[in-house]
């Protein structure tokens, strides 16, 4: 667990200055600055700690703690059993996710993969387990990673006041859509939505938790995902509005009941526009569209492809944003499109 002390912006350096002099600033995560509904927010790191106030200022539980990137002292764990040259290539960065470091590690550095997760795992005494990350692929969206050293691949990632059950060497989850679930969770109030490609729940969960829609079905194709998705609408408390539907969305979706469907999938989610359009009320409602495109193809491709599967149902579409998710490869951007498709 990581905790923080919530602050006004202004009492920033006076606090830090405390929080130093008391020895309780936890100097492996950054200071955050954060916007809510009730405000600015400055976000000071502390140590555990027993009480529920630091100075007069509550003491929260922190999601999405981000560490302070510290090569240096990765590189510095390592000294000694690595020769200069591969120092020079030891990650700079990595990733968490609820008690697992998920790091990338060049192949070169084969035979010290074991001391690199040891020295990780020695930074961070709150983490149970490093796996290596060797890439993504497949229909199922599934991760090839590597149990390097620790207890498990197994963890709940808490984020945005959700839980996320997941074991990190059977289901992917993108630190680049960070941005994108905390969208969701803002929209689909009372509404029937349609979630196509659900995986463990990224869209469907702080949608169903945050947002209250009347209904979700969500659908999922991979079984190890499926049994995820299940586990977590219990754990977030949401089986009464979440469905889930073990199956291919293009069998598996309902026709004329959605007010919004989310088109959460990329690679060849256009196959599957026609569905998601049928999958809408008879007089239309919202898509979230994602498509993996060229820079230079971006703010027409997906749009047009939208266009199309719409005009041959006979449908209108009003194109309301397209926003880049994040950079998915070189060259390559993963992009939403929000569409209203109407009579
Ligand atoms: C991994 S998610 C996408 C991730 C998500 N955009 C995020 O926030 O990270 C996509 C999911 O769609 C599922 N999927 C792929 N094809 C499908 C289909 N035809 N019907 C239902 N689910 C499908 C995959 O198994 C995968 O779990």
């Amino acid at each position: 667990m990581y905790r923080a002390i919530r602050i006004p912006p202004e009492k920033g350096e006076e606090i830090r200055e405390k929080a130093i002099a008391g020895k309780f600033l936890d100097i492996t995560r950054k200071i955050r600055k954060l916007q809510t509904k009730e405000g600015a927010f400055l976000e000071i790191p502390v140590i555990e700690v027993a009480c529920e106030a630091i100075e007069g200022f509550p003491v929260i539980e922190q999601e999405n703690p981000e560490f302070l990137e510290i090569p240096a002292s990765l590189k510095e764990c390592l000294k000694g059993s690595l020769s200069e040259t591969e120092l020079a290539q030891v990650p700079s960065g990595w990733h968490i996710l609820g008690d697992i470091i998920i790091v990338s590690i060049p192949e070169n550095l084969e035979n010290k993969k074991i001391l690199i997760a040891e020295a990780l795992l020695s930074m961070y005494p709150k983490c149970k387990s490093v796996v290596r990350d060797l890439g993504i692929g497949g229909q199922f969206r599934q991760p090839e990673r590597e149990l390097l050293l620790g207890s498990g691949t197994e963890t709940i990632h808490k984020e945005h006041g959700c839980f996320f059950k997941q074991d990190v060497t059977k289901v992917m989850y993108s630190k680049g859509n960070l941005e994108e679930r905390k969208r969701m969770s803002l929209l689909g109030a009372g509404e029937t939505v349609v979630d196509m490609f659900a995986g463990i729940g990224y869209f469907s969960i702080p949608m169903a938790v945050h947002a209250k829609p009347e209904k979700i079905t969500s659908i999922e194709i991979n079984p190890e995902s499926f049994a995820y998705l299940k586990e977590n609408i219990r754990l977030n408390r949401v089986e009464d509005v979440i469905i889930p539907i073990l199956g291919d969305c293009s069998q598996a979706a309902p026709e004329g009941e959605a007010d919004r469907v989310i088109m959460g999938y990329v690679g060849t989610t256009h196959h599957y526009l026609g569905q998601a359009i049928k999958a809408l009320k008879e007089n239309g409602g919202i898509l979230h569209y994602h498509e993996t495109v060229p820079e230079n193809l971006a703010m027409t491709r997906p749009e047009e492809r939208v266009k199309k599967a719409a005009e041959l149902l006979g449908k209108k579409v009003e194109v309301l944003e397209t926003r880049k998710i994040k950079k998915y490869s070189p060259g390559v951007l993963h992009v939403v499109v929000d569409a209203r498709i109407s009579e």
